[in-house]
């Protein structure tokens, strides 16, 4: 049997990227990475689908690189580039609009959402056809699994209603991708305000923690972190929202269960399971951070390396591209 393809993204949206980001997908994607043959690009493509300062995205640009492959993606196993490298997205997501509906990419939740917050005039067409450009990603590289956080799932569903209605028109271009929840991947909440997502766009810092700060202002989040005052370290999502958040956190870079958790810590009160937590994500942090900012000193080999990846893609790319617009019957250039 061949390698299952693998294919996942991030946008380049902040300096650094932040617990969720990490525990979410990071994590997941190296473990990943060992089984699939895996694709993970930057999408500065999609970045650009609300307002960016240019310098500003050539840099985060190169930050979320620079923290893949600080995470453990390793750009000789993984393909591992920047989305605007491989000029096949945009062209074949162009394709791809010629078949999605209006009122199908008018459903897509994500859209509603971010156009309701940005407003009508700050909403773009590339804001609508965002999808479209995400299904294009995925495709180009016959995909067979997508990781992706809850949030996405509906753009890979639409995903493979393009597939599907491309090929029972055209013939068979492509694999219909499965979305994965990945095992092990969990959602990570503010540690001020633990029933909200942990976010870039929180109004306050203070309950976020980026994968590039000094580990001290780490430390000192998680100390502060919000708890209750019943006392017991046990899993409970509705009643101890910030003592689970903890207890997710704890798990996921201690690779325990909640049962586990439970059982360490029986008898003894937040202030001990917080300094547990403090160490452990600094210790899973700091070597990061650290080859991060190593990465980052070298911007000249950082780019050599997205640039002999984002070879790797243009040839996997391109070789689809070009089956479909002889499909679509687009005459080929003599
Ligand atoms: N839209 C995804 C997000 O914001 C990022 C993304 C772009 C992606 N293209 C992708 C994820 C392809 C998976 C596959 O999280």
């Amino acid at each position: 049997m061949t390698t299952q393809r693998l294919y996942s993204g991030m946008q380049p949206s902040a300096d650094s990227l932040q617990a969720g980001n990490y525990i979410g997908a990071l994590m997941q994607w190296r473990n990943m990475q060992e089984e699939y043959d895996a694709f993970f690009s930057v999408v500065d493509l999609h970045a650009i689908t609300v307002p960016q300062d240019p310098a500003e995205l050539r840099e985060k640009t190169r930050r979320t690189a620079a923290q893949y492959i600080a995470a453990g993606i390793e750009p000789s196993k993984s393909t591992l580039y920047v989305q605007s490298h491989v000029r096949a997205h945009a062209e074949l997501a162009w394709i791809l609009s010629t078949i999605t509906g209006f009122g199908e990419a008018g459903r897509m939740t994500q859209f509603k959402d971010k156009s309701q917050r940005y407003g009508e005039s700050a909403t773009s067409v590339g804001l609508f056809t965002y999808p479209v450009l995400m299904a294009a990603d995925i495709l180009l590289y016959q995909t067979n699994v997508v990781p992706v956080g809850d949030d996405q799932k509906q753009h890979v569903e639409l995903t493979r209603d393009l597939a599907e209605r491309f090929n029972a028109r055209f013939g068979e271009a492509f694999v219909v991708p499965e979305p994965v929840i990945p095992q092990g991947s969990a959602r990570i909440y503010d540690l001020q305000n633990p029933t909200s997502k942990m976010s870039k766009s929180a109004d306050s810092h203070a309950g976020v923690l980026w994968l590039l700060d000094d580990v001290s202002v780490t430390a000192k989040k998680i100390m502060r972190a919000v708890t209750d005052s019943d006392g017991t370290v046990r899993y409970d999502r509705d009643a101890k929202p910030g003592v689970a958040n903890l207890m997710t956190i704890y798990g996921a870079v201690t690779d325990t269960t909640a049962a586990e958790i439970e059982d360490e810590f029986a008898g003894r009160g937040y202030g001990d399971f917080k300094k547990a937590v403090r160490d452990a994500v600094v210790a899973e942090f700091e070597p990061v951070r650290t080859r991060a900012l190593e990465l980052l000193d070298d911007p000249a080999e950082l780019d050599r390396v997205l640039a002999v990846n984002a070879a790797k893609a243009d040839a996997v790319a391109d070789a689809t591209l070009s089956d479909v617009y002889d499909r679509v019957g687009l005459l080929r250039r003599g």
